[in-house]
């Protein structure tokens, strides 16, 4: 038998580099939604707790299959969204900056996760003094730091971060309330490209963002109300929604590799993958 030789030779896509990451999470031991602080919470819905603890332990060997490694921060009782540990801080390069939350419901959250940084050995540690939701409104891409305020994270906390970390911090305007974090809007891809939703932010924070990524994979509605943008990328493979097929299709296109994770549970709270996750940079 011959074969046939192939006419169309397929497009070829820059190499993704996967690099191992550590990462912080929370079992969601005490996940519930009993209080409101954004459009996604209804406390008149019942709460599977069961299957969010199913639903987060398959996002967690998901990235030790992949070669991750996780640090675990035991939940506290009356902490029902300590399962979103993005929010817990900020850390790169061994400087670690706990929380200040903007509601008195997840207030505590702060102190808990500051003392576990402490117990964890970091040194150069402080605490927030301006209102600041760790990874939720600060995503690392490269040598700079994205950062949103508008809904939770204050102006004055960007100019904190930046004198802290000594890295330039982009400040950015979220407008939309159902995308009340920066990582429910945008997404780190790799040290030089995001993924994003326009239309969670200003004008002039768009204008930004096309000028700073003109590679970006813009996001479509469909992808940003499932928090597809709210994923964790290693450079080469992209955990994701699994719900969230649009981006799916654009990311292999560009190269990744997405891995689609159901987190139907914690979505109730107004949250996903990237929430669940602090990547100690
Ligand atoms: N219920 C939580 C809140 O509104 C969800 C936080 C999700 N975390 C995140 N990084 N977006 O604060």
């Amino acid at each position: 038998m011959t074969s046939v030789a192939t006419l169309h030779t397929p497009e070829p896509t820059p190499a993704r580099q996967s690099t191992p990451r550590r990462f912080v999470m929370c079992r969601p031991d005490h996940f519930d939604v009993f209080y409101s602080i954004n459009p996604w919470m209804n406390p008149a819905e019942p709460v599977d707790r069961t299957l969010a603890l199913a639903q987060w332990e398959t996002l967690r060997t998901t990235f030790e299959r992949y070669g991750h490694d996780i640090d675990l921060v035991p939940g506290e009782p009356g902490l029902p969204d300590m399962v979103f540990a993005a929010n817990s801080g900020l850390v790169i390069g061994g400087r670690a900056m706990s929380a200040r939350f903007t509601h008195p419901e997840r207030a505590a959250e702060g102190p808990a996760y500051h003392d576990w940084f402490a117990r964890c050995g970091f040194t150069e540690l402080v605490a927030a003094h301006e209102i600041n939701e760790g990874e939720g409104d600060f995503l690392r891409v490269g040598p700079r730091i994205l950062a949103a305020t508008g809904f939770r994270s204050s102006p004055a906390a960007h100019r904190e971060v930046a004198r802290y970390f000594g890295r330039p911090v982009v400040s950015l305007e979220l407008v939309d309330p159902r995308f009340y974090h920066l990582d429910t809007a945008l997404m780190a891809l790799d040290e030089d490209n995001i993924a994003y939703f326009p239309a969670a932010f200003s004008a002039d924070s768009r204008a930004i963002l096309t000028a700073l990524y003109p590679d970006a994979i813009v996001a479509t509605d469909a992808d940003a109300v499932v928090l597809g943008l709210n994923g964790v990328s290693d450079g080469f493979n992209v955990f994701v929604s699994n719900r969230a097929a649009g981006l799916s299709a654009a990311l292999r296109a560009r190269g990744y590799n997405p891995v689609g994770i159901d987190l139907s549970e914690l979505l109730k709270a107004g949250g996903g993958v990237k929430c669940c996750t602090l990547e100690l940079h």
